[in-house]
């Protein structure tokens, strides 16, 4: 039981300390970027950071992953992209590096069916304020300083709670 809470308290502390890394999406989960899977839906619930990134996964001999602007987005049309991410080997990564909209679709006329994706790229959260200790020291200090207390405790815990 101690052993568990310690852990608890110690991956928290990591989870809040990550708090500002990128994240890497792979577009449409375990289903990747393909027919039948509404993007829209996918995107609904997540947050997009600048600095993140897409990774489409792809049947390369039929999709490409084309970004394009809102208009060309809405009516699906390929002939005029922003940027041909298409690299050929039906694993393309995409840098949200600007916090702007982005738009893609899939050439050969998939986008017709529904393989489109938009994402509104926001900037970063602020990192997490910590709360535990008043006028704790700048970010980049708080894991060799808290993790460390963390570590301490759960050891005293492990030297004087064997109960489970
Ligand atoms: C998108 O690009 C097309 C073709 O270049 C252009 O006609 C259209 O106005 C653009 N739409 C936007 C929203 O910029
Ligand atoms: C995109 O780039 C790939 C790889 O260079 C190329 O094979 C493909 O024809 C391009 N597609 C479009 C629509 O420009
Ligand atoms: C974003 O990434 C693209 C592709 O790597 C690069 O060409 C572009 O310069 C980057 N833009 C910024 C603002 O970093
Ligand atoms: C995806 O789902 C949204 C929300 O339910 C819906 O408005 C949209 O028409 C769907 N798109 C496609 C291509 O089915």
């Amino acid at each position: 039981m101690a052993r568990m809470a310690v852990t608890m308290a110690a991956l928290t502390m990591v989870a809040l300390l990550r708090g500002a890394e990128a994240t890497r999406f792979i577009v449409g989960g375990n289903m990747g970027w393909t027919t039948n899977v509404n993007y829209t839906v996918w995107a609904q619930d997540k947050h997009f950071y600048n600095g993140d990134w897409l990774f489409f996964v792809y049947d390369r001999n039929q999709m490409n992953v084309l970004e394009v602007n809102s208009t060309d987005y809405a009516s699906c049309n390929s002939d005029n992209p922003i940027t041909n991410w298409t690299r050929g080997a039906g694993r393309d990564v995409v840098p949200l590096n600007v916090t702007r909209p982005y738009y893609f679709i899939s050439g050969k006329g998939f986008c017709y069916g529904g393989m489109k994706l938009a994402v509104k790229v926001e900037n970063p959260p602020p990192p997490p304020v910590a709360s535990p200790l008043n006028g704790a020291p700048p970010s980049i200090y708080r894991g060799t300083i808290i993790l460390p207390t963390v570590f301490a405790i759960g050891a005293m815990w492990d030297a004087f709670v064997w109960v489970w």
